[in-house]
């Protein structure tokens, strides 16, 4: 096109009217939810970036499908056709619907780990690596240094360390029985993983023969970030290269919340008949039969639809477009962010922001209030009230002090992102009058969720 402008990439046939609300009933609301913006009714929301998962819109072609769906305990045609879809896209044997990503998490790990047992992946996710906790293994994180460092531009920050994981098979690979790589990199900013990075992993598996499976919720994110970043890959379709990530693994999980482009769902899908067994049996006692593990068939048909729109080259370049678009507004303005932005997020370095308020009064939380007040906006604090206490109930300042803008897929225009843009800039612009908080209740574990704050 010879224009500058990406555009959205489709009409709007279907609205949901957006609630406006005054700053003092903002202010009544936060008070009421403990100062905890999760404790918010949703209506009260006008912009909610609080996630990306399960929040998008479906397309008018998958609202069809769902009139198509085949609710058949067993055998459903919703089922061939969802399996169709997801085998064409991975090439994986045995493909094993759950009712969301966390789930197939849970039935793997449960599966085939043991105590004491290492999982190492680029970062875990926190369902990831809590599903593997409770088997008794170890969640090892080892993506590359500068996936950890905020400020440093990189164009596959989700990269996988290969010396350390060579390192690490090399020593206790009697403890390793798979490797994982997480496309994108969520825990670490939404970064990509290229796929240089994807065959070397692969060519340390295959040399201390180990099966490699990818956590792929985002893995048309990571496609469009291969196909940009990586010279070998551009004239590569989204799904030629999807396709190509998945031909070097033995496995995967599946969030289809996120590039499923469905508001439920997930799955399981793997190459190795004996797990594969084992993992059908632990799915009957939870989720279902085989044939819709925890789903109905019209959400069956949803994803099948949704994972072949999620690879369209308009779709992914309006998508991870506008994600770059908030952050490079953001920088504009003077706000520390992750660099470079991430495939579904935006992430707000609070803590350079709000240098005055120390990490244990939850600079954090500062700023995610103040968004809410100042424009109704939604994100979410990454940082010390979400990871900072301990199991003994100590409390230390989380790695970093973070403010996720999750942007749903194809809900938001260009214009409701500009406004977010100027709300985080007007509360940037008065950053040093902000306060921080005090956790007045909170429960033992996960207490982000529930906590209940006030401010100092
Ligand atoms: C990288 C990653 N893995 C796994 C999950 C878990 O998926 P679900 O929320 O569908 O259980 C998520 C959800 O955000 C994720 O981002």
């Amino acid at each position: 096109m010879p224009f500058r402008t990406i555009i959205e990439p489709f009409r709007i046939k279907s609205v949901e009217a957006i609630p406006f609300t005054t700053r003092v009933t903002r202010e009544v609301r936060l008070r009421e939810a403990g100062y905890n913006v999760f404790q918010l009714h949703a209506e009260d929301v006008l912009i909610d970036l609080l996630t990306d998962s399960g929040t998008g819109a479906m397309s008018s072609a998958q609202w069809g499908a769902l009139m198509q769906g085949d609710e058949s305990y067993a055998g459903s045609r919703s089922f061939y056709r969802f399996r169709d879809v997801v085998s064409t896209l991975t090439g994986l044997r045995h493909i094993i619907p759950t009712h969301q990503g966390r789930a197939a998490e849970r039935i793997l790990f449960h599966a085939i780990l043991s105590p004491g047992d290492i999982v190492p992946n680029n970062s875990h996710f926190d369902t990831t690596r809590a599903n593997i906790e409770v088997e008794g293994a170890e969640a090892l994180d080892l993506v590359i240094a500068e996936g950890r460092q905020p400020a440093t531009i990189h164009p596959f920050k989700g990269n996988v360390d290969l010396e350390r994981l060579e390192a690490l098979l090399a020593s206790e690979g009697d403890r390793v029985p798979l490797v994982m790589v997480t496309v994108t990199n969520n825990s670490g900013g939404g970064q990509p993983v290229s796929l240089a990075n994807l065959r070397a992993v692969r060519a340390l598996c295959d040399r201390f023969q180990k099966p490699l499976f990818l956590d792929a919720c985002r893995f048309a994110e990571n496609a469009w970030f291969i196909k940009t970043r990586e010279p070998e890959f551009a004239t590569w379709t989204p799904k030629a290269i999807a396709q190509a990530m998945f031909s070097l693994a033995d496995g995967c999980t599946m969030s289809a919340k996120k590039d499923g482009l469905a508001n439920i769902g997930g799955f399981l899908a793997l190459n190795n008949d004996e797990w594969a067994d084992r993992c059908r049996e632990a799915l009957i006692l939870t989720e279902g039969f085989p044939t819709y593990g925890g789903l109905a068939g019209y959400d069956l048909e949803a994803i099948a639809r949704g994972l072949e729109e999620v690879v369209e080259e308009p779709y992914l370049h309006y998508r991870i477009r506008s994600t770059a678009y908030l952050g490079e507004s953001l920088v504009r303005s003077g706000v520390p962010i992750i660099q470079p932005p991430g495939g579904h997020a935006i992430y707000i370095d609070a803590r350079a922001l709000l240098p005055h308020i120390p990490p244990l009064q939850y600079p954090g939380i500062a700023l995610v209030n103040a968004l809410y007040i100042e424009g109704g906006v939604r994100g979410v604090e990454i940082g010390t009230l979400m990871f900072g206490r301990h199991p003994d109930g100590s409390e230390t300042p989380g790695t970093m002090d973070l403010v996720r803008l999750a942007i749903p897929r194809r809900v938001y225009t260009q214009s409701h992102i500009d406004y977010v843009a100027e709300v985080v800039a007007a509360v940037a612009a008065t950053a040093s009058s902000l306060r921080g908080y005090r956790v007045v209740q909170a429960p033992a574990t996960l207490r982000h969720f529930t906590a209940r704050l006030e401010p100092l």
